[in-house]
This record gives C-alpha cells, sequence and structure tokens, in this order.
C-alpha cells in the first residue's frame, strides 16, 4: 500500500495561491504588460515595506547587482572584496565590469565574511566590499560601514537570501543606505518567478539605474531615445504582479518559515553530531531561505543524500565555494584558500525547506537523516 511516506517531499516550493493569480488576471485584462501600474505599484509596495524611499524592480537578482556595480562606477582595474561562500552571481556581476573578486574568508557561525577577514584583503587596487547575508543570515553591516569608511570604500549588499533579516543594530538587511539588492527567484522568502530589487541610496542613482535598466532611456524620454549604454533588465508587470501580492502576505510567510525552522530544530537538535544554523544572537534575526544543516565530520555526504533520496527525501550539497569554479580558479585562486569556507562548504546540507511543508513532514527529514546517519 503507498503512503505518504512513498510521495517525495519538495526541496522548495514557492507559496502562490488566488492573491497572485487575481492579480495576473489584472495585468492580462489591462493590456499594460510592461512598464505600467503594477510595476510601480510592486516598487512602492516593496520600498514602504522595507522602509526606504525608492526600489526598483529588475528581472533577477542578478541584474539588480550588476546594475548596483555599474551605478557605483566599479570597473576595470578595481577590486572589491567579498566571500567565496556565496552563489556565483556575486562574482558573476563584479567580473561584468572587468572588476576581481577579492575573496577572504568567513565566520564559522554565521558563516559570512568578517569585517577583519575583508580589511586583511583590502589592497591599493580595491574600490569596495560586497558583503553577502548567506542563508539568510545578516552580516555585519556595522562593521563594514566602518571599514568602508576608514578606507574609502563603497558597499553594495547581496541580501539575494535575507530579505525580512535584522541586523545587529535593529536594521532590516537591505535598508542601511548602502546600494543592497534582493532577489525573487521561486525558491526565495518571497517570489516574482524570477526578478530582482536595487534599493539605490539617492534620486539621482535611481534616476541612473532606471535608466539602465530600460536600455539606457531615462523616465521622460521617448521609446526609442536612448542617452548611455543600457539594459534589459526589466520586470514584466505580470512578475510584478505576483510581487505586489506576495508583498502583502510577506510577514505571514516570514512568520511562517520560521515555524518551520523551529520544528527542525526541535526535530533534528538529538541528531548526534549534526549542526544546525542559529537564529539570531542579541538583536540579530535570520531571514529562513533554506534550513542549511551541516553533517558530522568525516561523514559521506554523497552517500548520505542518496539514503535520503532513497526515502523521498531531497537535499543538496549547498553551497560550493565559488573560488574552486573555473572562472573563478583562472584568477588564482584554488583549494586551500580559504579554510573555513572549504570547510564548512563540504559538510553542509540543505534540507526541504518551504512554507507548505508540515510537522509529519520534518519528522520524516528527520527520520531518514537519522537513518542515513546510521543512527
Ligand atoms: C547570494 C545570491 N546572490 C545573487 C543571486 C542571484 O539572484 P537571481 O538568481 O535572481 O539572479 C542569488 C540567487 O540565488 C543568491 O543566492
Amino acid at each position: 500500500m503507498g503512503g505518504e511516506q512513498d510521495v517525495p517531499l519538495s526541496l522548495a516550493r514557492p507559496d502562490i495561491g488566488p492573491e497572485e493569480e487575481d492579480l495576473v488576471l489584472e495585468v492580462l485584462r489591462s493590456g499594460r504588460l510592461s512598464l505600467g501600474p503594477m510595476l510601480e505599484r510592486f516598487e512602492r509596495n516593496f520600498a514602504e515595506w522595507l522602509g526606504v524611499d525608492d526600489a526598483i524592480a529588475t528581472n533577477s537578482g542578478t541584474t539588480a547587482l550588476h546594475l548596483g556595480v555599474r551605478a557605483l562606477c566599479w570597473g576595470e582595474g578595481s577590486e572589491v572584496v567579498l566571500s567565496p561562500f556565496t552563489f556565483v552571481a556575486s562574482a558573476n556581476c563584479l567580473l561584468y565590469e572587468g572588476v576581481r573578486p577579492a575573496f577572504a574568508d568567513i565566520d564559522p557561525v554565521t558563516l559570512n565574511l568578517t569585517p577583519e577577514n575583508a580589511a586583511a584583503a583590502v589592497g591599493p587596487d580595491t574600490v569596495g566590499l560586497l558583503p553577502i547575508d548567506i542563508f539568510g543570515y545578516p552580516c555585519d553591516m556595522p562593521g563594514f560601514e566602518s571599514l568602508a569608511e576608514m578606507k574609502g570604500l563603497r558597499i553594495l549588499e547581496d541580501a539575494a537570501q535575507a530579505l525580512g533579516a535584522i541586523d545587529r543594530e535593529g536594521s532590516r538587511v537591505g535598508s542601511r543606505g548602502n546600494l543592497s539588492a534582493f532577489a525573487f527567484y521561486a525558491n526565495k522568502q518571497m517570489t516574482t518567478g524570477e526578478g530582482g530589487m536595487i534599493i539605490p541610496r539617492d534620486p539621482a542613482e535611481a534616476e541612473r539605474i532606471r535608466s539602465e535598466r530600460n536600455q539606457g532611456r531615462a523616465v521622460d524620454m521617448d521609446w526609442l531615445d536612448h542617452d548611455r549604454l543600457g539594459f534589459n533588465y526589466r520586470l514584466s508587470d505580470i512578475a510584478a504582479a505576483v510581487g505586489v501580492a506576495q508583498v502583502a502576505k510577506l510577514d505571514l510567510m516570514l512568520a511562517e518559515r520560521e515555524r518551520v525552522a523551529e520544528m527542525y530544530r526541535l526535530a533534528l537538535g538529538e541528531i548526534e553530531g549534526v549542526e544546525l544554523p542559529i537564529s539570531g544572537k542579541d538583536l540579530e534575526r535570520r531571514s529562513w531561505f533554506v534550513y542549511p544543516i551541516r553533517l558530522p565530520e568525516g561523514c559521506d555526504r554523497r552517500e548520505v543524500i542518496e539514503r535520503l533520496a532513497a526515502d523521498g527525501v531531497p537535499a543538496k550539497a549547498y553551497l560550493p565555494c565559488i573560488h574552486l569554479f573555473p572562472h573563478l580558479r583562472s584568477l588564482g585562486y584554488g583549494e586551500g584558500d580559504f579554510p573555513v569556507a572549504e570547510s564548512i562548504s563540504a559538510r553542509s546540507l540543505a534540507l526541504p525547506f518551504h512554507t507548505s511543508l508540515d510537522k509529519s513532514g520534518v519528522v520524516r527529514v528527520a527520520a531518514s537523516l537519522e537513518r542515513a546517519l546510521g543512527g
């Protein structure tokens, strides 16, 4: 007899309902599918939720980051410091503009770049810092701001994984007045299918970003009129409609993710040797993006993944260190350069994580993991 145990769980799953469907239909019926009122509404509502003056939607987190790099005028011959324990787009957005990613090692608990390691990586060509809030854990932005001020650097925060996180001074991640970027791929805290958002620091910067997003056309210019190099990084109004519905229920979705994380903490806490992610420290609060555990030292992760898969429990080796990808190795990076990041990366495993995961699902994952580890 087949039962619940036979149905594979999902690793990630967007939270989409009638609100998204209604707003998408509204756009389809309006005939304004691009650069229409829904895009403006999405940007306004998102900015209001985050507590900032302005927000500019793009068609991915990567393109938001790319426009951020350009707005900061980072270019050929310069270097920007970042962690290698991230998604590859954090470094690719620099490479697009000829900027060299200067990697530095991470903290073993928060898994984020530390201001101390970043300071040690600052050299004569360094123009900026690109801190990342990995797995939704807020990076030490006050520390990076001090370092930036001391060394005359600028900051682009990659907050793609951290919408809703709170930093150690109580600020919402992405709201501190640095340029910051979010991403809305379908596995994120909120989604537009594909999409991103960049938070500008001032109106002049916002104007440049909006123009470059739209083929180098200023907002007051006619179609087919362009006064600078630009890109097509526009988010459609169809996707923006999904975004409007998602922002309206964002607090609820974040709370649901926290509930699932707490169930995992209770269910996995007893499994020997497995390290769980921290939810916060003092004022710092993680926004739960994924549920990344660390397997015991010396454990064969590939075998654990196969055993979990046999129980219908998908799990992913997450994240690889990006300095070991061929196009970044070719800059001179290799094994052993960042021991903390490499050792964490080798033991990290992301478990199924989304708002529709219930207690029986979490218990099933925990039981399967215990068996997979030979418990
Ligand atoms: C840390 C980080 N930066 C950037 C991105 C890029 O976002 P997108 O996939 O929307 O281009 C992601 C996506 O997962 C990410 O995790």
